[in-house]
This record gives C-alpha cells, structure tokens and sequence, in this order.
C-alpha cells in the first residue's frame, strides 16, 4: 500500500493530523496498537485551550464540542484555608478554556475521518518503522494474522511517550531534556456533581488535590500521591476523606462523594526530545515531549505540534516547498519550551515535596499569595493557562 503521510497513533496528535492533511487534499493512514473502543474509553485529560478549540471548530469538527463543552471563564487556587479566584475574562482580554474530555475529542475526529474515507488499521501488532533517512520510508504491521506494508513519502510519530518512533531514531540524533517528580497523581472519574463551577487547584501540607469535571453529572478529581503509589490502599471512602481535608476552607463548601467509575495513576514527568525530527520521521504530541499533568497542556501542545505539521506538508504537497517542514520543529520547540516552563512552574508551586524545609513550604504560599495578589502575576498565570495564540 501506498500513501503520502503515514501516521503512527490514533490519539489527538495523529488523528487531527490526518484530518487537517484532508481539508489539505494530502492523503495519509493511520496506524493504531489498540482498538478504536480502547482509545475512545481511555479518560486522559479534558481541559482545551481557545486556539484548540479554534482550530477544531474552523476545521469542521467541533459541533459536539460547541454543545457539549463546558466553557470556563476562569480557575480557582485553593491554599491556606481559603480559595481565590484567577479571572481569566479580565486577565485575558475575554479567551477561555473548555472542558472536554480527551476522549470526546478522539471520538470525534475517528468518526470525522472515517466518514469521509479515511484509513485507520485499528489493533496493529508489531509495528514498525524503516528507510526514513532515505526517501522512501515504510510502516510495517500486523493486523489479525495479516503482514502489512504502509510505503509514504513521510512518516508521523505520533504514538505517544511510549510508542515505537521515537525510539527507533539512532541513538544521539535527538538530545534528550527530562526532569521526573517524586510524587504521582491518583485520578478518579465519579458519578457526583461537580462540587463547584470552576477547576480547583488546591495547595495543602497533606499534598496537591485537584477538583475538575466531565459534565454536570461527573466529576474528575485528582490526589497527589506516590510514584508507585498502590491503588489497593485506596479504598473509595479513603479517597473521599483525603480530597476533603486537602480542600477544606473556612466557608461552608460540600465536596459531595459518588460513586467512582475509573481510578487511576498518572505519573508526573517534563521531557523534550530534541530536534522534532529525524530525516522523513516528524515526532509530534506526546512523542516528542511529556508535560506534568498541573498546567493541563499535553493535550493542546499535541494539538499545536500538528497544526505546524499539517501547514509544512500541506506547502510542500502544494508547491513543492519545504521551507516549513526544515522549520517545523524550531517553531514547535519555541511553544513546547514555553509550555514546559509554566508545567513545571505550577507543578512546583502547587505540590509538596517531601524534600521541603521550613523554609521551602513558607515561600511556596508566599508565592501563592503573590500570584492571588498581584495583577502581574495572575494575569502571568492567566495568559499561560488559556494559552499563547497557534503559530
Ligand atoms: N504503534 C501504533 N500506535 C501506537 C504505538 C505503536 N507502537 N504506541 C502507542 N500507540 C498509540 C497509542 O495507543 C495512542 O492511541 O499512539 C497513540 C498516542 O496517543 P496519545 O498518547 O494520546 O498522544 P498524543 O496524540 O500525542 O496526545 C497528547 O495529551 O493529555 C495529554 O498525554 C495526554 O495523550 C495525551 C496527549
Ligand atoms: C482534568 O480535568 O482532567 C484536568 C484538569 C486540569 C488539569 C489536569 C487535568 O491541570
């Protein structure tokens, strides 16, 4: 078989590729490990910035997305007893971010795709990639107990942190940045009301809890815990008990426990792999760099990777150019770095660090007060959330 972009990974990154290559009359194929149910169920994160948002209206799949969203205008930072409010319609001149499951995303634009004769090979073993520091790279797979051999003019890597192309680049063509945390995030999906109306971040000496949503109907709450955390030490009402001492406030509030669909761990980690590219093989989303889960940008960088990606191929299908793919991972880094810095910036603020002294945990609330306090600081915070304009 032969195609111009072959695409590893049917997460956001791959998926929205292909269809922006599409609306670009490029073709491509998708190659996916697990199967469409899997990658559609798997709950990841759900907060999308405006320029996501954005880009999957202007492309056509954003209906659901516009009824089903939950448009925020803000966050709240939970410290010290009392809760604070970001406002981003002040600080941001009006952008917002919405709430809207990674999976929703994911459901769409398969459907999307698909509708339109897209090629996605759901549930391939073995996959491989070969010849992309010449000009004729090649996927290869099983599906069922069929060999297949996917001939393209590029390949995307856009499988993932643990997936096969970046790992297949030789060995000390990419430099390699990470930083790794000494804690974990405890994740539960609930069938409870939101207990409020915004995203709470909160900060506590018993460790970093956060209150999100899917819908008026389901929570998404998280607990700072151990790397290697053991989920059998958490039993529902312990999980219940530690969000509620780790968001208490002066004001009456009522954290109101459901029961609890999916419990999970996420691991906490920074990492960039350096250049975004590797002759024909272009890295994008989680493949080429992790965010730590606190600013809420994996998902969004993926999303900004590929619309420089989708525009370079785009050109060079057009008018033979390849200007902006010998430029695509400059102008991506420039926003991944950006992204890796507010990520750990509130990932370090927002924790605790079994390694804090005294003196460590009274400047993090001074810096947390300074962020509530100031204009400055909260509008820092505020443009950095909402996220910078797609270049
Ligand atoms: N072959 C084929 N597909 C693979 C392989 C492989 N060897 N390894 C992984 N995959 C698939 C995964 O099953 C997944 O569906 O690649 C896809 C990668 O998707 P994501 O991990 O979702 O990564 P990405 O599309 O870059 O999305 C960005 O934002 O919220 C964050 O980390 C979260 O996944 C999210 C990311
Ligand atoms: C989520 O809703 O899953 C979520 C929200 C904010 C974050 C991370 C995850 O920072």
């Amino acid at each position: 078989m032969r195609t111009q972009v072959g695409i590893v990974g049917a997460g956001p990154a791959g998926l929205m590729l292909s269809h922006l290559l599409h609306l670009g009359g490029v073709e491509s194929v998708i190659v996916e490990n697990r199967s469409r149910e899997y990658v559609e169920r798997r709950v990841r994160a759900g907060v999308l910035e405006q320029g996501t948002v954005d880009l999957l209206v202007a492309t056509g799949v954003g209906q659901r997305l516009k009824r089903q969203g939950l448009v925020h205008h803000g966050i709240e930072l939970c410290f010290a007893r009392r809760r604070h409010r970001i406002n981003f319609d002040e600080l941001t001149n009006g952008r917002t971010i919405t709430i809207y499951g990674q999976n929703e995303v994911v459901k769409d634009l398969t459907d999307s795709r698909l509708a339109s004769g897209g090629q996605i090979f759901f549930e391939a073993s073995n996959v491989r990639v070969w010849d992309f520091d010449g000009p004729r790279p090649r996927i290869t797979f099983v599906q069922g107990d069929k060999e297949h051999e996917i001939v393209c003019d590029f390949i995307a890597g856009c499988d993932g942190f643990h997936g096969v192309c970046r790992k297949s680049i030789p060995q000390g063509a990419l430099t390699i940045y990470e930083q790794t945390y000494p804690f974990a995030w405890l994740g539960i999906l609930a069938r409870t009301p939101p207990s409020a109306n915004e995203i709470i971040y909160c900060h506590h000496e018993r460790g970093f809890a956060l209150h999100s949503m899917r819908s008026p109907e389901l929570s998404r709450l998280y607990l700072q815990c151990a790397p290697d955390e053991d989920l059998a030490n958490w039993p529902d009402e312990r999980i219940w008990e530690e969000l509620k001492a780790r968001s208490q406030t002066d004001e009456t509030w009522e954290l109101r426990p459901g029961p609890i669909l999916q419990k999970g761990i996420t691991e906490m980690r920074s990492f960039v792999a350096e250049p975004m590219r590797y002759g024909s093989l272009f890295l994008a989303g989680d493949a080429a760099h992790i965010v730590p889960a606190t600013g809420a940008k994996g998902l969004n960088l993926a999303m900004a990777d590929v619309a420089v990606l989708a525009r370079a191929f785009n050109e060079y299908y057009r008018t033979g150019r390849h200007d902006l793919l010998d430029r695509y991972s400059e102008v991506c880094l420039r926003r991944v770095w950006k992204v890796q810095r507010f990520s750990w910036w509130m990932t370090s603020m927002l924790h605790r660090f079994d390694s804090d002294t005294a003196f460590d945990r009274r400047r993090r609330l001074a810096e947390l007060e300074y962020v509530v306090s100031s204009r400055a600081a909260s509008q820092a915070l505020a443009e950095n959330y909402v996220g910078f304009p797609f270049e």
